[in-house]
């Protein structure tokens, strides 16, 4: 059943947060990015205002934004998205997630209770793997999170630009919505990206032809002079040092390339453009954790159980993980059924979201 896990990435598709709303900048054309290269070219230093871990559905839009006006770094431990017919064709959905090999772009690991799942190791993250769902966030919850309703309402139109589509409602996906109305999911709301209770149609991040569209085509919005985006960099520490009396404060980052060679990125000392200097990590909720406590931030008893010397006892990092329940349920089709993802979704006032897929599904998958 593991194929269905990644399911829960779907929400990773709704984005939040500190995008600014920009003119589309047309020099910087997927998937030739000039700003972006294999970590072996880059140099053993380099000094940058911001560095990014992490060019997931979070870190692109951010790198994006930064690059207008401060020399920005981007870090993604994979590859690019562009150019790999599985993550952008909707009928090889499950070929992504059933690749387990060590370069596939959809890493498996096992949760502690035994849960199957799947984080995404490429450029653009989880968009790059999931069922490509697109809706608003509650504005309740933007507002308890503290984010600038204005702004997060002008970052919607800014990604739905370039990546969001309406989906056309074929035989199944019709059929899946008369279902939703028969068992009594209402109202129908029809297609919207509301977070509305009763039946919907939403976004989708695959566009007319089944081509995915992910938070890498956001990188097209970046300004590509400021932008630096490195492949296959994966950081293996945060360096922090003390700044006059007791401030303790990150300045750079240790990474090593594809090939195995060591690098080091540094916060600039001066900009002149009011940089916060600032090291930004966007790695995931496993990810980024795991790099502040190789970091020497997290439970000191646990990092020194690893051997890693404690900078800051935190003990809340890497704590409080949980996942959202999932239940389902698969009905076997005697004869081909045509291949769609999740076009709608019923949300009802229990709290549950009802989706459904169809198609063809690699049997091992099914094991
Ligand atoms: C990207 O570069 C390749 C090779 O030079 C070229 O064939 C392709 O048309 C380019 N794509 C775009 C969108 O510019
Ligand atoms: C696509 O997925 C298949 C099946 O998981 C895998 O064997 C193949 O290597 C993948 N192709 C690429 C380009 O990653
Ligand atoms: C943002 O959008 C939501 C939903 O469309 C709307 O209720 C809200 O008034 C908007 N807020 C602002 C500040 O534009």
């Amino acid at each position: 059943m593991e194929v269905f896990e990644p399911w829960r990435l779907i929400l990773a598709a709704v984005l939040a947060g500190f995008l600014h709303f920009q003119v589309l900048c047309t020099s910087d054309v997927a998937p030739n990015y000039t700003f972006m290269q294999e970590a072996t070219k880059a140099p053993p230093v380099a000094y940058y205002d911001y560095i990014i871990i992490g060019g997931g559905t979070a870190g692109c839009p951010l790198a994006a934004t930064l690059s207008q006006n401060f020399r920005v770094l981007l870090l993604e431990r994979g590859g690019s998205p562009y150019g790999n017919q599985n993550i952008t064709n909707l009928a090889t959905f499950t070929d992504t997630l059933t690749d387990t090999s060590p370069t596939s772009p959809a890493q498996s690991f096992v949760s502690e209770d035994g849960v199957v799942n799947t984080r995404a190791r490429v450029l653009g993250g989880g968009t790059c793997l999931n069922a490509g769902f697109y809706t608003h966030a509650d504005p309740e919850f933007v507002q308890k999170a503290g984010l600038d309703l204005d702004l997060v309402n002008r970052s919607y139109q800014w990604v739905e630009k370039v990546m969001v589509f309406e989906p056309q409602l074929r035989q199944w996906q019709s059929a899946v919505r008369d279902g939703l109305l028969e068992v009594g999911v209402l109202p129908y709301n029809g297609y919207t990206f509301e977070h509305i209770y009763g039946t919907k149609v939403g976004g989708t991040i695959f566009d007319k032809d089944n081509h995915r569209h992910t938070a890498a085509d956001l990188l097209q919005y970046a300004n590509p002079s400021g932008l630096t985006v490195l492949l296959y960099a994966t950081v293996h520490r945060i360096l922090f040092k003390t700044k006059g009396q007791s401030k303790t404060a990150a300045h750079g980052v240790i990474f090593k390339d594809g090939a195995g060679n060591e690098h080091r990125a540094y916060l600039s000392k001066e900009t002149d453009k009011g940089s916060m200097g600032e090291i930004i990590v966007s790695a995931g909720a496993l990810g980024s954790p795991q790099l502040l406590i190789l970091s020497g931030i997290g439970p000191a008893q646990h990092l020194k159980s690893l051997g890693i010397k404690v900078l800051l006892d935190q003990p809340w990092v890497g704590q409080g993980m949980a996942d959202n329940p999932l239940n389902v349920i698969v009905v076997p089709s005697p004869s081909p059924v045509e291949v769609s993802l999740a076009q709608q979704v019923g949300i009802t006032r229990l709290g549950t979201y009802i989706e459904a897929i169809s198609g063809s599904i690699s049997s091992d998958s099914l094991d």
